[in-house]
């Protein structure tokens, strides 16, 4: 790609610093995701990659450098509609029970703040609901759901709103194998339409053909931007460094992240 055509950042963040609970997680991240572009945010457990994409979001506060969401200071910008964030599950449940159809209408809460619902509104989340292949549950609880259904929920909820910028924090963990299928799918629609993503990964698994770029964290600090590593498991990323034995078939690792 020539210098003159790289598509606008949608995401920049600059020497990110960042601490929780007294301690430095980020420690000058630079990251940068353009327009059209999938970006795989990968390492270790602890590595920072969920405090990354945290503070692209402003849910932690940064305590040095800055982040711009589609050219806006993070502090400014209040297009939020533009962006959808799936969060990276948490074992808790709890909570009121809803059903499929009120998880999902309320991604498009950004949209209908400011008046009453209407029919496009409507169709957007029975949309997403159909993307998700959730169609003919859409009035059960998320309660009755599995993890991986629940997390179908969850990315519906975010497409519902049409996001310009989608944001999945580990979309993969914990789901099935048939529910795995379907988001690889539904995130392949999302692209060939032309939708930013910043997907957070162990490992790049069923996606790996969707990711154009990988950023790899280590400590809070960038280990590797470009190219997605190939053989990059869990077992190739820093931080898992115990010595066990490996068939002699294995492919051969790039040494980027060793
Ligand atoms: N609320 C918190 N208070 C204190 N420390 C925290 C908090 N949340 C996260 N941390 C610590 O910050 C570091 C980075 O956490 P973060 O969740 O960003 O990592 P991660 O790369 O997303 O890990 P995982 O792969 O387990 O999701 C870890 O050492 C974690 O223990
Ligand atoms: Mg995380």
């Amino acid at each position: 790609m020539s210098e003159s055509s790289t598509p606008e950042a949608v995401i920049s963040m600059r020497a990110g610093t960042a601490a929780l609970g007294g301690r430095p997680v980020l420690r000058g991240v630079d990251l940068t995701v353009r327009r059209g572009e999938v970006v795989a945010l990968l390492g270790a457990n602890g590595s920072g990659k969920s405090t990354a994409v945290r503070s692209v979001i402003g849910q932690v506060p940064l305590t040095g450098g800055g982040v711009e969401l589609f050219g806006t200071p993070l502090r400014r910008f209040r297009q939020w509609a533009r962006v959808g964030y799936v969060p990276q599950r948490t074992t808790a449940a709890g909570g009121v029970p809803a059903t499929i159809h009120e998880v999902v209408s309320s991604g498009r809460l950004s949209r209908t703040k400011l008046r009453l619902p209407r029919g496009a509104d409507r169709e957007a989340v029975d949309r997403a609901i159909e993307l998700v292949g959730l169609t003919d549950r859409a009035k059960d609880s998320v309660d009755a759901l599995s993890g991986g259904q629940h997390q179908r929920v969850l990315i519906a909820r975010a497409l519902a709103a049409a996001p310009e910028l989608l944001i999945m924090d580990e979309p993969m963990a914990g789901v099935d194998l048939a529910s795995q299928e379907i988001l690889a799918a539904t995130l392949r629609a999302q692209v060939a339409a032309g939708t930013t993503v910043l997907l957070v990964l162990h490992e790049l698994g069923p996606l790996e053909p969707l990711i154009d770029r990988a950023v790899v964290l280590r400590d809070g600090c960038v280990l590797h931007d470009g190219p997605p590593p190939k053989a990059v498991g869990q077992h190739a990323l820093p931080g898992h460094d115990h010595v066990h034995p490996h068939a002699a078939s294995e492919p051969v690792r790039t040494g980027l992240l060793s």
